[in-house]
């Protein structure tokens, strides 16, 4: 079959691999009749998550026919069509059944070498690197999944590919960002990002009824996503943001931050931003500028939500803003399992369409290697990129 490999840092290439198979009674393999690309993958893509090996399929947002189904795989059957969550769940252990089911204790087969980084195992993760169990990931024509009777959603024929896709992922975690920020109707939110998540995440706030949202950007064309989501918008390169903020909440700062921009963010202000900028580029450190200026945004006692992906160790954060505020953080890899059948039902009732912020297309893996460098560098207006590997 083809599929989108990491060939090493900035490489990422449409290949000829092996065709997956059954390994276990629980899998089934899906026949992907749509995948996408993330703004996580643009962290694979940047070498900033270590334990990426050549040759590793890519993807974690993919959807498709079930075409083999394990023997103890009851809950599917050939010819289902679903949408597949990023985390790979047993659903059976300690944190599956609590809800937190990005940290599922048993899918991770390298669970020890995670443990050594973050103290303990998390739950397997499609085509993103070796220390989350390299599973071969979405982004091609055949994808394993395994413990797929707990994981994959059926999705209704009446939805088209484009309106259900992003259940695999980015609407879960932008709704997640935006449920940890516990919005009453008074609430100003503000979102740092109006990437895919950023923008979701705006929607969401106004879903769960927040009063107003405020979105921070630079890129012309995903600000003017974020207001058809309904927020007011502010470039932060345009002027002191901070002041802005300030002026726009009447003094009183945001009830809560969320960031949805991660390690790679944009923003060098001062010199020694610029410094560790220019430092990060060399070497892949973690640059945490929008996370330093959610947290000096947020009024005190609020709520910093984190949907951004950070993978390690990162440069200095401003940790005396976030403790002399009180603030409070909520964060993690988003718990699948608890968002994807009621966002579902949200979007068969029309509260929303999430393909609106779709903007290339291609019907085959061959453009990924191109896409991928297009929406890594915003090149013509590209918000999100969507691919039928198979035609
Ligand atoms: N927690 C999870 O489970 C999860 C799931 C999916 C994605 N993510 C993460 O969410 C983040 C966003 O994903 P995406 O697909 O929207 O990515 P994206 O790269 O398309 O969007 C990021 C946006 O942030 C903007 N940006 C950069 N620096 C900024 C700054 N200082 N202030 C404001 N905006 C700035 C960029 O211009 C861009 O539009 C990524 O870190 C991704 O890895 C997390
Ligand atoms: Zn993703
Ligand atoms: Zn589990």
């Amino acid at each position: 079959m083809r599929a989108l490999i990491w060939n090493g840092k900035e490489d990422i290439r449409c290949e000829t691999v092996p065709d997956p198979t059954i390994q276990d009674g629980r899998d089934a393999i899906i026949k992907v009749s749509a995948c996408a690309i993330c703004g996580s993958d643009l962290h694979l893509m940047g070498g900033f998550v270590p334990t990426m090996e050549q040759g590793d399929v890519l993807g974690h947002e993919c959807m498709g026919e079930v075409v083999e189904v394990g023997k103890e795989n009851n809950k599917l059957k050939i010819g289902d069509r679903v949408v597949v969550p990023f985390t790979i769940c047993c659903g059976e252990c300690r944190q599956c059944k609590w809800g937190n089911w990005s940290a599922c204790e048993r899918t991770n087969p390298n669970g020890e070498m995670q443990a050594k980084v973050y103290g303990y195992p998390l739950a397997g993760l499609f085509g993103y690197s070796h220390i989350t169990g390299g599973f071969p990931g979405g982004q091609a024509q055949y994808v394993r999944v395994p413990y797929a009777d707990v994981g994959p959603i059926k999705v209704p024929d009446s939805l088209t590919d484009e309106q259900v896709l992003f259940l695999s992922d980015i609407f879960p975690t932008a709704f997640m960002a935006a449920e940890h920020c516990e919005i009453t109707p008074e609430d100003t939110i503000a979102v740092w990002g109006c990437g895919p998540v950023g923008v979701l995440a705006v929607k969401s706030c106004f879903m769960l009824g927040a009063k107003r949202v405020i979105a921070i950007d630079t890129i012309p064309e995903r600000l003017a996503l974020a207001r058809e989501a309904g927020a007011e918008t502010i470039d932060y390169a345009d002027g002191d943001l901070q002041a802005k903020i300030l002026e726009m909440t009447h003094g009183q700062g945001p009830d809560a931050v969320i960031e949805a921009v991660g390690l790679e963010s944009h923003g060098a202000s001062t010199i020694a931003g610029a410094i560790s900028s220019v430092m990060s580029h060399t070497v892949s450190l973690e640059r945490p500028f929008a996370l330093n200026q959610a947290i000096l945004a947020c009024r005190p006692g609020g709520i910093v939500s984190l949907p951004g992906v950070f993978a390690g160790p990162t440069g200095p954060i401003n940790m005396g803003a976030f403790m002399q505020k009180g603030l409070t953080m909520k964060t993690g890899q988003t718990h699948m399992q608890r968002y994807m059948k009621p966002l579902l039902e949200r979007i068969e009732k029309g509260e929303i369409d999430p393909s609106f912020i779709i903007s290339h297309r291609a019907n085959s893996l061959e453009d990924g290697p191109e896409l991928y460098k297009t929406f890594r560098d915003k090149k013509d207006k590209c918000t999100k990129v969507v691919l039928r590997p198979n035609g």
